[in-house]
């Protein structure tokens, strides 16, 4: 959640920290710090706040040294006080820690550590490590580093500077990301390749329990039995254009008008001439995927949406029966396994803590394991048996947008693909594939609408509680749309099952508590317009989103958004997109960033 940036060269050290630390602002930023060895000694500047409160003051400075460490912190251990932001340091002030993680025994490490002397002086976590560094610091800080995090329980992505050895970085990962980066700029640590890219594509990242020495010119890694391994690169296929924001005011608008391209990236070269779905990525399980007899799909937030609706999609395009859950909920379920069942872990950045912790669980049993990520080499996707990019560009806006009509353009692909493995017919999966190439224009075309979303943001902007309701594959859409106008309007949204209405949530329901219902031509539409009239009856203000042409829908409500018409089957794909922009107006109308929700981060690395 926070971001952590390390950097030993001889650039202008600060700039570039600062202009890394930007991008990873996203994942926390309650306050931000940064630590440089000059040739005094070890100096630092932190702030409570934003990494432009840190720009401020470092434009005070005039350091040149290197290494140096920069954090954006997103507060676990104590408040965002200035204190609190990393780095943490020793008592001598010659080491310098910077943290993405919690340390979960830090409590019973801090009292040992203060009876034998050491002085505190933040109420973090993160603290103890850089204390236990100086204990154990006999004229190798590598061993110093080891030592102090074999005692550490929890998990951490943490990069390390000492002045005792001002020539390095030593950078260590558990179940936190680390990336490594050593090119002709320098050597470079991050929580993220979104910070470095613009120095260099090839980036290294770590596994669990290694640990990298990283100089100006060149690095090492290490197994947790001190083995030099030798890793590979990867290269990311992210240019420095896509993670900034060209020219909108907030990343997540960008991200949204971004998705009829993001669409197209998704599928593109994965559609054959004759009405087939290629997937590289599942070539070499394919056999183990013919014989497949269930499937369940783990994800959180947004990308557990999307895997509701992957559901409906698999199950009817292939015949699989699907399970979708929660991975944060899974890993702590004493569950039966099926014999044949494969497991699909759904997720934009692939370093989501909840979802990672369950494929692991899953890989203990031996199960089949398959991913559906972004982000290029992260942990989600190298540690999978098979998988599928989404190849959608960096996601920075804390609101997932492009990488939800991302994930569903590939969750169709897989139901075609498994489909075809199995009974699907090829005109069957012709037709379902050729609508799939017509969604990004159709997505175009709710964008260009967009001044329509906004006028009904302006008139909906007082109301404070809204429900979103759907049913089959638009009632994970509904959930997705409350989700949007929560994280970052903070507005109370219920998304429901349109069906579930009257088995509760129907009590809540007066003249101050508007519906958006999606109410499109599909197999559920006179249910729909039935559930419809018991919340208008209700006096509950009704916003219908129809399909184009639907003109008796007007009899149904108080205001429409239309839609182009689509299958049922991809219609979450351009349902969701008004939803989004609703929740974008909501939050820029009431002053809020929507790129930066309170209290969210982008990537969720602690459980
Ligand atoms: O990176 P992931 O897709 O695994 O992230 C999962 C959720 O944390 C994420 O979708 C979150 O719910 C978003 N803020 C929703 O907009």
């Amino acid at each position: 959640m926070c971001g952590i940036i390390g950097y030993v060269g001889s650039k202008n050290n600060t700039e570039l920290g600062i202009r890394a630390l930007k991008r990873l602002e996203y994942r926390g930023y309650d306050s931000a710090g940064m630590a440089i060895i000059e040739e005094s000694g070890l100096e630092s500047v932190k702030v409570s706040g934003k990494v432009d409160k840190l720009r401020d003051k470092l434009k005070e400075t005039d350091f040149k040294g290197t290494p140096t460490l920069f954090h954006s912190r997103w507060s676990t251990h104590g408040g965002p006080t200035r204190e609190n932001a990393h780095p943490q340091f020793d008592c001598k002030g010659e080491v310098a820690v910077v943290h993405n993680g919690i340390i979960e025994n830090f409590t019973k490490i801090k009292e040992r550590l203060i009876e034998e002397g050491h002085k505190f002086s933040s109420e973090t976590d993160t603290e103890v490590i850089a204390h236990l560094i100086e204990k154990f610091y006999d004229g190798d800080l590598e061993e110093a580093v080891r030592k102090a995090i074999n005692l550490l329980e929890g998990a951490y992505g943490l990069a390390v500077i000492s002045t005792k050895e001002p020539d390095k970085i030593i950078a260590a990962k558990m179940s936190s990301p680390v990336v490594v980066s050593v090119n002709e700029a320098g050597g470079f640590v991050s929580s993220d390749p979104a910070a470095i890219v613009e120095h260099s594509k090839n980036m290294i990242f770590l596994e669990d329990e290694e640990i990298a020495i990283v100089t100006e010119d060149g690095f090492r890694i290490k197994d947790r039995d001190q083995n030099v391994l030798e890793k590979e690169e990867v290269e990311i296929d992210w240019d420095l254009k896509e993670a900034q924001k060209s020219g909108y005011d907030h990343f997540m608008m960008k991200e949204m008008m971004e998705q009829p391209k993001s669409i197209k990236d998704s599928i593109r070269g994965r559609i054959t001439d004759d009405g087939d779905v290629k997937l590289g990525g599942l070539d070499e399980i394919s056999h183990e995927l013919e014989s497949l007899e269930k499937l369940t799909i783990l994800a959180c937030g947004t990308s557990h949406f999307a895997s509701m609706v992957g559901k409906y999609l698999i199950e009817e395009i292939s015949g699989i029966p699907v399970e979708v859950g929660l991975a944060s909920e899974f890993r702590y379920r004493k569950r039966p396994y099926d014999k044949k069942e494969g497991f699909l872990f759904v997720s934009q950045s692939g370093e989501t803590a909840d979802t990672l912790k369950a494929l692991e669980e899953v890989k203990k049993r031996h199960a089949l394991t398959l991913g559906i990520v972004n982000v290029v080499g992260s942990s989600i996707a190298r540690k999978t048996d098979g998988g599928v990019y989404n190849h959608a560009g960096p996601e920075i806006g804390v609101a997932s947008t492009k990488a939800f009509t991302s994930q569903l353009s590939i969750l169709t692909l897989l139901a075609v693909y498994l489909g075809r493995q199995r009974d699907l017919s090829k005109p069957e999966s012709a037709k379902i594939l050729t609508e799939l190439e017509q969604l990004p224009k159709k997505v175009e075309s709710i964008l260009e609408n967009r001044e329509e979303i906004k006028e009904k943001a302006e008139r909906y902007k007082d109301y404070e509680h809204f429900l979103f309701m759907g049913r089959r594959y638009n009632y994970p859409t509904a959930m997705e749309g409350a989700l949007k106008l929560k994280e970052i309007s903070y507005i109370h949204a219920e998304g429901y099952s349109a069906a579930e209405m009257k088995h509760g949530p129907i009590a809540l329901i007066d003249e101050d508590f508007p519906t958006f219902a999606v109410c499109l031509q599909s197999s559920v539409y006179g249910k729909m317009i039935s559930n419809v009239e018991e919340i208008r009856a209700r006096k509950g203000p009704m916003i219908v989103l129809a399909t184009e042409g639907d003109e008796d829908i007007k009899n149904h409500s108080d205001d429409v958004i239309e839609i182009p018409q689509t299958m049922e089957v991809l219609s979450p794909v351009l349902a969701v997109v008004p939803f989004q922009l609703f929740a974008y107006y909501m939050a820029v109308l009431k002053g809020f960033d929507p790129d930066k929700p309170r209290n969210l981060s982008k990537v969720v690395t602690v459980e």
